[in-house]
């Protein structure tokens, strides 16, 4: 009796033969252009990575053999026909690329080749990558998620239409319990345990990254979103002209300011009574300017301002509504409540039952703790930073005036 040899065998042989053909195949090709272009400054090695993106081996399969010696030609034909016209535009003009005005970092660069933004759009691995998006969603939701919180977040995102790009961020580590939800397939998916809103907000919704969302929504798990719809409460932010809003919360939910408390009367507020001696100005938070961190919407131009804002080490991001309104001017009228479209704040216990219980303390006071020692030491920051500005800033036009 023969071994039996199983076809996985055969298989294996064959990728390997297809591996040393197209190893061999590169490295000819590397070194007959290392021969024909010893000016070009491209070395032996990045070339046959560059020109053979198909030999990359996740991706051969059962038909590749019949197609890669031609496709392998055509790629090197062309590559010739390029190079050769590049060598004579460059002979024209010996000048070394240095545009100032592209981005830091960027500057040997020519303009046209810098992309400096991008986007969540989920492209395919075949076809013309100018066919790729059927859509290309204008808005952002982000969600940060615990698994216990799937039904309530799976209606939330119902309440969002296919014009939104949907990026769950996980603090459980949980992100394969969501595949049974059909949306879930075209959502972005971001797990890292154990971290916070902000804390990812910091670190995946850089303003160049999110560039093409005109709103982006930056939302807890615990919302209740019955009365609410992102279309038409989107309708109502850009028709009263908010910069950074939020839904009206039922106040029978829970603790509201008097700000986001939501209103029977009229479509959207900005100003609101708190009690005596907490406004010191009405045009100031909590009584106007002012939003909660749980739900806040931006529109594009305030994020790339409250992104910077943010800082790497609060995570928490307690403070943060206090301030918002620095970047929108003026505040009292670019920043409001929606009342027309209105959540639920459900208060259930998420991120703070993920603290670390210690000295017979339950985690959530833990949590609580910090939070409120955060919020201390961004008030200080922010007050020093100011404080700092303004006094140098007095120092330079004394000095510039010549006075
Ligand atoms: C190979 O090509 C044949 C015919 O073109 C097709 O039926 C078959 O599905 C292909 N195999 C793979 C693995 O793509
Ligand atoms: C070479 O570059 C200079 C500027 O650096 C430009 O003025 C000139 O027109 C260029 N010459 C050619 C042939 O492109
Ligand atoms: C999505 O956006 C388009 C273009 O603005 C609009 O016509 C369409 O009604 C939107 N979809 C929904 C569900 O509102
Ligand atoms: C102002 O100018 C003087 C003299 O030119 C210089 O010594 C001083 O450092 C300047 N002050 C500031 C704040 O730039």
């Amino acid at each position: 009796m023969g071994i039996p040899i199983r076809s996985g065998n055969i298989k294996r042989q064959n990728e390997a033969m297809r591996l040393t053909l197209a190893t061999f195949v590169g490295v000819v090709f590397g070194f007959s252009l290392g021969v024909s272009f010893p000016t070009l400054a491209l070395t032996r090695m990045n070339l046959p990575s560059s020109l053979l993106p198909s030999i990359d081996l996740t991706y051969v399969d059962d038909n590749y053999s019949k197609i890669s010696t031609k496709s392998l030609w055509d790629a090197w034909a062309s590559f010739r026909r390029d190079r050769s016209m590049y060598k004579k535009v460059h002979k024209l003009n010996d000048t070394k690329i240095w545009v100032p005005t592209n981005p830091r970092g960027a500057e040997r660069l020519p303009p046209k080749i810098v992309k400096s933004e991008s986007d969540f759009y989920l492209h395919r691995l075949w076809g013309m990558p100018y066919q790729d998006l059927s859509i290309k969603p204008k808005y952002l939701v982000t969600f940060t998620v615990g698994s216990d919180q799937k039904d309530n977040i799976d209606a939330a995102v119902k309440k969002f239409s296919e014009n939104f790009t949907i990026v769950l961020f996980h603090y459980d580590g949980r992100a394969s319990d969501w595949e049974k939800f059909e949306w879930s397939k075209r959502a972005i998916h971001i797990s890292a345990r154990k971290q916070t809103k902000w804390w990812y907000a910091k670190r995946f919704l850089h303003p160049d990254i999110v560039a093409p969302y005109d709103y982006i929504f930056i939302w807890d798990e615990d919302l209740g979103v019955e009365h609410f719809d992102a279309e038409e409460y989107l309708k109502m932010v850009r028709k009263h002209g908010l910069e950074i809003s939020q839904p009206g919360i039922d106040p029978s939910s829970s603790f509201t300011w008097q700000m986001t408390r939501k209103r029977d009367s009229g479509e959207v507020h900005k100003k609101a009574e708190e009690r005596s001696g907490w406004c010191s100005d009405p045009h100031l938070p909590p009584c106007a300017a002012f939003v909660e961190i749980m739900a806040p919407v931006f529109s594009r131009d305030a994020w790339r301002c409250v992104w910077h804002m943010i800082q790497n080490d609060l995570v928490h991001g307690w403070g943060l509504d206090f301030v918002l309104r620095k970047c929108v001017e003026p505040p009292h009228e670019k920043i409001g409540v929606v009342d027309t479209q209105w959540v639920v704040h459900q208060s259930v216990p998420s991120l703070g039952n993920q603290g670390q219980a210690e000295r017979g303390r339950a985690p959530w006071e833990g949590v609580r703790e910090r939070c409120n020692k955060e919020w201390t030491i961004f008030q200080e920051r922010m007050a020093e930073a100011e404080r700092d500005y303004f006094q140098t800033r007095e120092a330079i036009p004394l000095n510039s005036t010549g006075q």
